[in-house]
This record gives C-alpha cells, structure tokens and sequence, in this order.
C-alpha cells in the first residue's frame, strides 16, 4: 500500500497570517498543500487567485495541489502553471474540453489532475485516465469547506481505483480522522483537509490522525 500523503486545504485558513499557517502546516507534517480556486460561476463562491498563490510560492517549499473550480480552466492554465502550482486539477464539468486542458498541463510541465462533482459518476473519467497524473473524487458537493463527508464517496473510490490501479487518487471535503479512514479502506492516496486540520489545536496530530488510525 502506497503511503497516504496529506493536502492541507488552504481556504480554511486563518487569511491574516498565511505565512504562519504555512510553517504550521509544515512542521505538522504535510505533504503538499491544497489551493481551492472558484471563480463564483462554476461554483457559488469566489476565493482566491493568481496573486496569492504567486506570493505564498515563496512562503513555502509545499508542492502546490491546485483545485480549479473554474468555468474555463484551459485558459488559465499557463498563468497558474506559472504562479507556481506543481499539480493543476480541473473538474470534467467545466467548459474546457478535458483531453485538451490535460495536454495544456503537461506542456506547462505539470501533473494534471481531473475532478468529479458528487452527482457525476466516477465512470466519467474511464476515457482520460491513461492521461491523468491524479483522479480527485469531491466527497462534498465543490463550493464551500466545512461540509460534511457524502457516505457514498468509499463506494465511489472503490470503483475508480478498480479500474486504476496504479493512479493516485484524491479525496477532497469532509475529511476528518474518521471519514479518512474510510477513504483509505478504499484505496485512496492524498487526502485533503481543510477545517479538520486547520482547525486543531495540534496539526501535528490532527496529520497524524489522517494517517493511519489512532493506537489505543
Ligand atoms: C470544497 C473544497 C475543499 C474544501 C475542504 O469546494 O474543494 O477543498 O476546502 O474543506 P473541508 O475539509 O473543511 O471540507
Ligand atoms: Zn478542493
């Protein structure tokens, strides 16, 4: 079993101190950090863009884990790849046609990750997975942290990663010390984070937690 690597999501930050909440991060353990880009069309809610994930590149070492909530994310991607995303995800329910943002990610020599919204079946992504680099499977609906973990979301891992054995697949909403067990029973890789982590008193344990269960 490959080990579960941890994506704090940054949108339940404390926005006054990024800087600190990157260290905290950090030294708690993660492995790369998840950046939530809505654009209030794709999605209900604006968050943050190119500017902020430009300046917090030279706050961290984290590899970038871009989460695109965007309608057009094919047109972006150059400007992203550029501010320093590592790896670019964008949902298959956009406007952009999908094999051609994938190929956009890879000549900006990044790993591109493809998303599905809880309503569309994992299935959806069969005919791009020889492509991809990661599979993102949201557990709740995109738009908003602190949502609570859809309890169809194992059944869906399961079924993607009996297809894929071999790609890295993402979880992302609702994840806390109990529901990431279940994503791992399942077969996922990265868990994202975002209130669960961000929220605790010690990070540390709060990754630990996420990572394998806690010995009693
Ligand atoms: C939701 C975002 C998630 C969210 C996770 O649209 O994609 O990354 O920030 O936050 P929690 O862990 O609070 O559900
Ligand atoms: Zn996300």
């Amino acid at each position: 079993m490959n080990r579960i690597r941890i994506s704090p999501s940054l949108l339940a930050a404390d926005f006054t101190c990024l800087d600190r909440e990157l260290a905290r991060m950090e030294r708690a353990g993660a492995d790369m950090l998840h950046l939530d880009v809505m654009d209030g069309v794709f999605v209900p809610n604006i968050s943050f863009g190119l500017p902020v994930i430009a300046s917090i590149r030279r706050a961290t070492s984290l590899p970038f884990d871009l989460h695109l909530m965007i309608a057009d994310p094919l047109r972006y991607v150059p400007a992203f790849a550029e501010a320093g995303a590592d790896m670019i995800t964008f949902h298959l329910e956009s406007n952009s046609d999908p094999a051609e943002t994938i190929a956009a990610i890879h000549a900006a020599g990044r790993q591109a990750g493809l998303s599905v919204r809880p309503g569309t079946p994992v299935e959806a992504l069969f005919p791009f997975l020889d492509t991809l680099d990661l599979a993102l499977i949201m557990s709740v609906e995109p738009g908003f942290g602190g949502q609570s973990f859809l309890s169809d979301t194992p059944d869906r891992i399961r079924a993607l990663r009996g297809r894929a054995p071999g790609l890295p697949i993402n979880v992302d909403g609702g994840i806390n010390a109990k529901t990431a067990a279940l994503c791992r029973d399942a077969g996922a890789d990265i868990l994202v984070s975002g209130s669960f982590l961000f929220g605790a008193e010690d990070a540390a344990a709060a990754v630990a937690s996420l990572r394998q269960p806690i010995p009693r």
